[in-house]
């Protein structure tokens, strides 16, 4: 009897290891684990969800499906959070891209991300694709375009075209995702439609891709973070901007530009992470990222408008303004359209360190 417990008690720990979960066996999270989840709640739930569920703002994603874990290696995960995904909302986290991750950090939120993990590490197919391009641009315009873009970005979807998604993505990992979807998301199981055939022109479809993105030149190393905070506010001797709406409210991207033109005394808090920063911002504007505003408080003007702003197009600028109230700020708003609006009207950013 005794010895069919102990036999019993040693599935369920070697079934734990394999799965890598925590609800089972009593296992306690690892201090990884715990380290990990302190940053995903302090940088990720915003678009992600506290448990990973997605779609919290944006089109972020489904992290903790479990077709998606089962089949996103360490690698993948790393690849995603360190480097970001460019020309969408997800960040580059990690601090060679001038992200607020350390490598051991970023290892962490993975240890935690894989908490959620049920089951088994998937087999994928990682034969070389044999499909044809031409006949997947035909299936993609009829089944994938409308959520995924004419040429995989730009939808209303995660992007599959951009650069850094395909170099990471194996064959295995999109010939799993095609054909048998992410359940409890919009993405179907395409399997018995398209067959392996189909899938397989699709894939080629999407190396053609790949192979015709150019790599972007990558920046100089940044420094550590924080970015230095630039002068603020701007037009230091001008009047008070009219028509702002305090926080929570928002105000309107043509009012802030208008009054940006008037010469008004204001400040432009970029909430993103500091790689975004670096990438691409508001011309006068200085980074204090929504994760992390404390080390810029003291040096933030009181009397001025702080305008709030980020790419997605309000959850991240919006936690930063209730962090400012917080800590007291009351004339504190939030650009309603976003980076994106910004640059569309061709209202003027920047790239690098200096405002
Ligand atoms: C501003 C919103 C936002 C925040 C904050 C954010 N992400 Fe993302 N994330 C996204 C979006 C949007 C995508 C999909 C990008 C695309 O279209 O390729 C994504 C993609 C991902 C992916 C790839 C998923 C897949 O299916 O390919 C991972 C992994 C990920 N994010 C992890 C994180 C982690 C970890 C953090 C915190 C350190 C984080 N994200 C913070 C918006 C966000
Ligand atoms: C109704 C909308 C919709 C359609 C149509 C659709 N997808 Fe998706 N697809 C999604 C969503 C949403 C996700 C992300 C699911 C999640 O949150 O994990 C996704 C994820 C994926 C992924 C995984 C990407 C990643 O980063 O993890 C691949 C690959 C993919 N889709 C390929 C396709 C292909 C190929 C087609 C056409 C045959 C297609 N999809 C059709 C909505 C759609």
């Amino acid at each position: 009897m005794r010895y069919r417990r102990l036999l019993e008690c040693v599935a369920v720990v070697a079934a734990c290891i394999a799965s890598g979960t925590l609800e089972c066996g009593g296992l306690q999270p690892t201090e990884a684990q715990r380290h990990g989840a302190q940053a995903y709640d302090r940088m990720c739930v915003v678009c992600h969800g506290l448990h990973g569920e997605g779609y919290a703002a944006d089109q972020a994603p489904m992290i903790a499906n479990q077709r998606f874990l089962a089949s996103a290696s360490d690698d993948f995960l790393r690849n995603a959070i360190e480097g970001g995904r460019a020309g969408t909302t997800m960040s580059a986290w990690g601090r060679l891209r001038g992200g607020p991750l350390s490598r051991g950090e970023t290892g962490a939120v993975i240890a935690y991300l894989r908490s959620w993990q049920e089951g088994p590490r998937a087999t994928l197919d990682e034969r070389p694709v044999t499909g044809d391009a031409k006949r997947g641009a035909d299936v993609f315009a009829r089944e994938c375009a409308g959520c995924h873009g004419a040429d995989g970005t730009g939808g209303t979807s995660v992007s599959l075209g951009g650069r850094d998604f395909l170099t990471s993505a194996s064959n295995g990992f999109l010939r799993y995702a095609i054909a048998g979807g992410r359940p409890g998301t919009a993405m179907e199981a395409f399997g018995r439609k398209l067959g392996d055939g189909g899938i397989d022109d699709v894939v080629a479809l999407l190396r053609s891709w790949q192979a015709q993105a150019v790599a972007k030149p990558s920046p100089p190393p940044p420094r550590p973070p924080p970015i230095p905070l630039g002068p603020v506010p701007l037009n230091p001797g001008g009047p008070e901007p009219v028509g702002f709406n305090a926080a929570p409210g928002t105000t309107k991207i043509d009012v802030v530009k208008g009054q940006l033109d008037r010469g008004a005394r204001m400040a432009l808090l970029d909430a993103r992470a500091g790689s975004d920063y670096l990438n691409e911002h508001i011309a006068g504007a200085v980074s204090v990222p929504f994760y992390d505003p404390d080390p810029y408080l003291a040096q933030l003007p009181r009397s001025a408008w702080l305008v709030c702003y980020c790419a997605c197009p309000h959850a991240e600028s919006g936690q930063l303004a209730q962090k400012l109230k917080g800590a007291g700020f009351t004339k504190v708003t939030i650009l309603d359209e976003g980076l994106g609006v910004w640059r569309a009207r061709k209202y003027g950013t920047h790239e690098g360190l200096d405002p």
